[in-house]
């Protein structure tokens, strides 16, 4: 545990050190949950949003896009179930007066368990070498059958409560498990009360004639009353998707993990408008292509498992999360919705307009049921660049901190270095800057010697630094060095464009989908 613990603060001190991300105000001591993207963060999320962009929308000829705003008519939650049903049930600890999601502190306390399976996992594989198989051993083994079972009682008690509105019944399993406040250890705790997520504002000139708005908690409902807006003007026939990118607030209590859980995020979302009764299969369509695009990028497929729910949002009749290793654990990362005809009957309930789809080939008119994927872009920025994050021991007893981004999602693809400072190096230099710069983010860097900048751009994640010596003068050739292997190799300067475009290319990445 301390050593996750260790692993997150280098990431969080990583990030602000290296330009991705800083505390929003910081200079009026921040504000909790809310961060700002630093120089080379900008990028980082502008790439992994392209990078999501294109696999949905350009690549899917039957997906577009929308951006809708963030004030939406205030009715809109009402119908969407938000202002009656988009609550967190708190608990608050008498003693510390800390104030904590308690169904969290269930999950958490669950995860602990999960941790002694992986022991007895990691016990068995050393034990039993190479003939060690781990799914026979996880469904066999008396111990990890008996943690798997109580985790299984725990959440399948807690989502029952949860959908009941039993509040009282997840107080009593907070304290049948003798759960404690993490912070303090005591077990003093007040009732679980339901806390609604929602932002506030308001609209108009004068206090009388205001109208009270609220900042959007899921950029999806912006898609569902556009509904058929897009439907008509682009002409779409079922099943198609639209798709769109944004900003979303909610008022977390408990607002921990960095960017993890935020007050202001953006969510990249997808609707996908589909005949009832066809949802099962939509539903193990997106799973499956959400799960190759997670995949393309190289994270590693150990660090995701889907989590399939068994508490459902009062939208939907099935849904499951991909789930990544955090620092801090496995940990939701998208959502996969069967949000049936939910939203789209309650915008025609409540707006008294007619959202539906004339399907020619049943000669009649439906409500579509939808699908939905969504996933948090701060949390995908979290998945890449803490994965991307190691020290590395090197030969010569010496350790180098690397940021191993996907090439395709570093912001700076390559640093041109002058060897030295002289002899008109910087020159050419710069010459190979304002060329590959058409293409690419590339970075001009001539201060310190040469293996301190190496480590530099180590440290920032640019995948390549091309030195321009001496030799560079004579024949027109520079070397390239990659930051992963460290090997470097003598190119000539007209192939550059090619070699970095080869690697950092969105579609040779796609193509792995
Ligand atoms: N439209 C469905 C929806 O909003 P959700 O599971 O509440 O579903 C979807 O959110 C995704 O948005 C999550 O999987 C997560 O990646 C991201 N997300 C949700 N709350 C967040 C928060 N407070 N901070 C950062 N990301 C968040």
């Amino acid at each position: 545990m301390a050593k996750q613990e260790d692993k997150f603060k280098k990431v969080i001190s990583h990030a602000k050190e290296y330009g991705y991300v800083f505390q929003s105000s910081e200079i009026y001591d921040g504000l909790s949950a809310i961060y700002d993207y630093a120089q080379n963060g900008v990028e980082l999320k502008k790439n992994i949003r392209d990078y999501w962009w294109k696999a949905m929308v350009q690549m899917n000829d039957n997906i577009v896009g929308l951006d809708s705003a963030i004030f939406m008519h205030p009715t809109i939650w009402k119908a969407s179930g938000h202002v009656d049903a988009f609550n967190d049930p708190l608990i608050d600890n008498k003693d510390s007066k800390k104030r904590y999601r308690a169904d969290v502190l269930i999950e958490d306390y669950c995860a602990k368990i999960e941790t002694k399976i992986d022991k007895e996992v990691k016990k068995a594989a050393k034990r039993f070498g190479d003939s060690f198989n781990k799914d026979e051993f996880t469904s066999t083994n008396s111990r990890v059958l008996g943690y798997q079972e109580k985790i299984n009682t725990i959440l399948s008690r807690m989502g029952k409560s949860l959908e009941n509105e039993d509040l009282a019944d997840i107080k009593a399993l907070i304290e049948e498990l003798e759960i404690a406040d993490p912070l303090s250890g005591s077990k003093n705790w007040t009732d679980v009360k339901q806390f609604n997520l929602m932002f506030g504002t308001k609209l108009g000139a004068s206090a009388e004639s205001a109208m009270d708005l609220y900042l959007r908690p899921e950029t999806a409902q912006g898609i569902f009353v556009n509904f058929l807006n897009v439907q008509k003007t682009g002409r779409m026939k079922i099943p198609f998707g639209i798709a769109q990118t944004g900003k979303a607030f909610r008022n977390e209590i408990v607002a921990r993990q960095f960017i993890f859980r935020m007050r202001e995020f953006e969510q990249m979302e997808m609707q996908f408008f589909i005949k009832p009764g066809t949802q099962k299969k939509w539903f193990d369509h997106w799973k499956e292509t959400r799960l190759k695009w997670h995949l393309s990028l190289g994270l590693g497929a150990d660090n995701y498992r889907f989590h399939d729910h068994e508490k459902l949002a009062h939208y939907a009749d099935a849904a499951t999360d991909i789930e990544f290793k955090f620092p801090f654990g496995f940990k939701e990362l998208e959502g996969i919705h069967s949000r049936t005809d939910f939203d789209l009957s309650q915008h025609e309930k409540f707006s008294g307009k007619k959202l539906q789809y004339f399907d020619h080939e049943e000669n009649k008119n439906y409500v579509p049921y939808v699908l939905e994927t969504s996933i948090g872009l701060d949390r995908m920025f979290l998945a890449v660049f803490s994965n991307a994050l190691v020290e590395e021991e090197l030969e010569n007893n010496t350790t180098r901190t690397v940021l191993k981004l996907p090439a395709v999602l570093a912001p700076n693809k390559a640093a041109i270095l002058p060897l030295v400072k002289k002899d008109g190096l910087p020159d050419l230099a710069k010459k190979i800057v304002e060329d590959l710069k058409w293409d690419f983010n590339v970075v001009y860097d001539e201060k310190d010697a040469v293996g301190r900048r190496y480590r530099r751009q180590d440290a920032n994640g640019t995948p390549f630094c091309i030195t321009v010596d001496h030799t560079t003068l004579e024949d027109n050739t520079v070397t390239i060095r990659n930051r992963d292997t460290m090997e470097q190799s003598r190119v000539k300067i007209e192939n550059l464009k090619n070699i970095i475009k080869k690697e950092v290319d969105v579609k040779n990445w796609l193509m792995k989908m």
